[in-house]
């Protein structure tokens, strides 16, 4: 049987987004954003510290809703921009609500060059599923954007032939 593919992402300022499109995309998969009800201005020039003090708080933002039911894939692709060296606190309300086990799951992060513990702690959030491979992107909006969208698009179909 064919496996269902879904792509999970939360992205502030663009660049997570591009690299769930791309990968959707090149896996046929669904999509699914997470947002949070209220979300910072990605314009505001505070963003990193109010960011970076959620982060590090653990927080768990309310979601707006979404009724895509993750659990129904059998392949999830997972993406967070970094923040304070973790994932984005809307991931962390996504995990909470979300009970995920016997996937395959592949993780990719957006950073400014420091993924930090991001794919660690998504792991020890997700327990008892298959981690299919991880990739991290610099700011592929400003950087070089073609080739991370060449290469996210790479390692989407290699994690795919993994299945
Ligand atoms: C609140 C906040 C905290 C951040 N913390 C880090 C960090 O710890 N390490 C890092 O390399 N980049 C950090 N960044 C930069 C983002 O991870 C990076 O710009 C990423 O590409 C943004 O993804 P997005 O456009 O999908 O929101 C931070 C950005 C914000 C807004």
């Amino acid at each position: 049987m064919k496996n269902k593919i879904l792509v999970v992402y939360y992205s502030l300022e663009g660049n997570t987004k591009l690299i769930a499109e791309t990968v959707s995309k090149a896996v046929s998969g669904d999509m699914l954003e997470i947002k949070p009800k209220k979300d910072i201005d990605p314009n505001s020039k505070m963003r990193y510290l109010i960011g970076g003090k959620k982060s590090i708080i653990k927080e768990k933002p309310e979601l707006l809703p979404y009724n895509i039911k993750s659990e129904n894939y059998d392949v999830l692709f997972i993406g967070t921009p970094v923040w304070a060296g973790n994932f984005a606190p809307a991931m962390r309300s996504f995990f909470a609500r979300t009970n995920l086990k016997h996937k395959k799951i592949a993780l990719f992060s957006c950073n400014g060059g420091n993924n930090g513990k991001t794919f660690k702690n998504m792991k020890s959030e997700l327990g008892e599923n298959e981690f299919l491979g991880e990739i991290e992107f610099k700011n592929p909006l400003k950087n070089d954007t073609k080739k991370n969208v060449e290469k996210a698009k790479k390692w989407a179909e290699d994690v795919c032939k993994k299945l």
